[in-house]
């Protein structure tokens, strides 16, 4: 149930001719005891470098991590006090299922008797006390995964990190397994370090989000702050499916109103709602609205945020309905709960940006304005 405290962390590759290649950047984090806390972003952006340092499995090329309030710099993993669940959940082919549970409380000299408790009580907690005398090549992927979780929770350590581990599973055992990790947080109240490529796992299961780009932390916060108040366009783009629309334009003062035009004078937004006018901008900006924020209308004539449109194309996922639009100028998504099908494709409708929804970003560094 310990803290985990990261100073100013640095992973630094040798590069070419004697550069130095950084793959973690300046990384700072303090994460709180019985916390669960999921490092996301898009691949190669050091995610698993940092969960490495973390683990010790990985040197820190600057800075300092603290494990319950101890420097681990140069503590080796297996004193560290924590357990680690991979991907690729490796499990010894020739051992039983408790055999492989009980294996790292063996090596550690642990007796007989401890080991069948522990493996008893984590094989009940995840279910799998059935299984506990088969093979793992008599177990599902999901059945596996629950065995690669339980060697982790026999050795109770202060912190869990985990690094994808449902990448293997099918879409809907993911799910699943996603609310028993939750479930398992709950239940062992330790704390936990997830990694995911996947938005949607770290929104899920994530009490904070680390959103992650090419090493350098872009924002730390509970999943809907995420949402709702991204900190740039980056982490604008990459929460939320289908990713928010961005309109390059300019923001003009219209009779003392802040008015977005964008090329062609296709969508024109007055952005009275949005807040903190003083502060905007003239010039260059970046609207950002996303998909659910950008809806059908019967006419958009006259609304502020109206626009028409040529639809592009149609993707019907059920419950909603994806619109890609061409506006004339830009590329924009439109989901709706409206009922439509592929004959739409090639017509012009009309929309409508809600204009208390919309963000803005500074054209040159990608910051949230407003
Ligand atoms: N030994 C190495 N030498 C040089 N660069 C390396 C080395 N090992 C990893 N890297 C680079 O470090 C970067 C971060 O890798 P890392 O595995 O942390 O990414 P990740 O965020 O976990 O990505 P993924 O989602 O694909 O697992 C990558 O660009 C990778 O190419
Ligand atoms: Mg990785």
């Amino acid at each position: 149930m310990a803290e985990v405290t990261l100073k100013n962390i640095w992973k630094i590759y040798p590069g070419a001719n004697g550069a130095e290649h950084p793959v973690v950047r300046d990384v700072s984090l303090e994460i709180q005891p019985r916390e669960f806390v999921v490092f996301v972003g898009p691949s190669g952006c050091g995610k698993s470098t940092t969960l490495r340092m973390i683990a010790g499995l990985e040197e820190i090329s600057r800075g300092s991590i603290q494990i319950g309030g101890r420097l681990v710099n140069d503590v080796p993993p297996k004193d560290r006090d924590i357990a680690m669940v991979f991907q690729n959940y490796a499990l010894y082919p020739h051992m039983s299922v408790r055999d492989n549970l009980g294996f790292a409380l063996k090596l550690r000299g642990c007796g007989k008797d401890e080991i069948r408790r522990r493996v008893d009580a984590a094989a009940g907690i995840l279910g799998i006390a059935d299984y506990l005398d088969r093979k793992p090549k008599a177990l599902s992927g999901g059945q596996r995964q629950r065995v690669a979780l339980g060697r982790a929770i026999v050795r109770q350590p202060s912190v869990f990190l985990f690094d994808e581990p449902l990448s293997n599973l099918d879409a809907k055992m993911r799910v699943q397994m996603r609310s028993e990790i939750v479930q398992l947080h709950q239940r062992l109240q330790a704390t936990m370090i997830y990694v995911t490529h996947d938005q949607v796992e770290a929104m899920t299961m994530g009490q904070r989000i680390v959103v992650m780009s090419h090493g350098v932390i872009q924002q730390v916060a509970p999943p809907m702050e995420i949402y709702d108040r991204p900190a740039n366009m980056f982490v604008a783009g990459f929460i939320g499916t289908p990713p928010m629309n961005f309109l390059r334009g300019r923001l003009e003062n219209e009779a003392g109103a802040p008015v977005f035009r964008e090329g062609g004078g296709c969508v024109r937004l007055a952005l009275r709602s949005a807040g903190t006018d003083a502060e905007l901008p003239a010039g260059e900006v970046v609207l950002g609205v996303r998909p659910e924020h950008c809806v059908p209308v019967d006419r958009a004539a006259g609304l502020p945020g109206g626009f028409t449109a040529r639809i592009t194309a149609v993707e019907t996922v059920g419950a909603e309905t994806f619109l890609t639009l061409d506006t004339g100028a830009a590329k924009v998504v439109s989901r709706t709960e409206r009922r439509a099908d592929r004959d739409m494709v090639g017509r012009d409708a009309d929309f409508v940006i809600d204009p208390a929804r919309v963000f803005l970003f500074r054209a040159d560094d990608g910051r949230r304005i407003c």
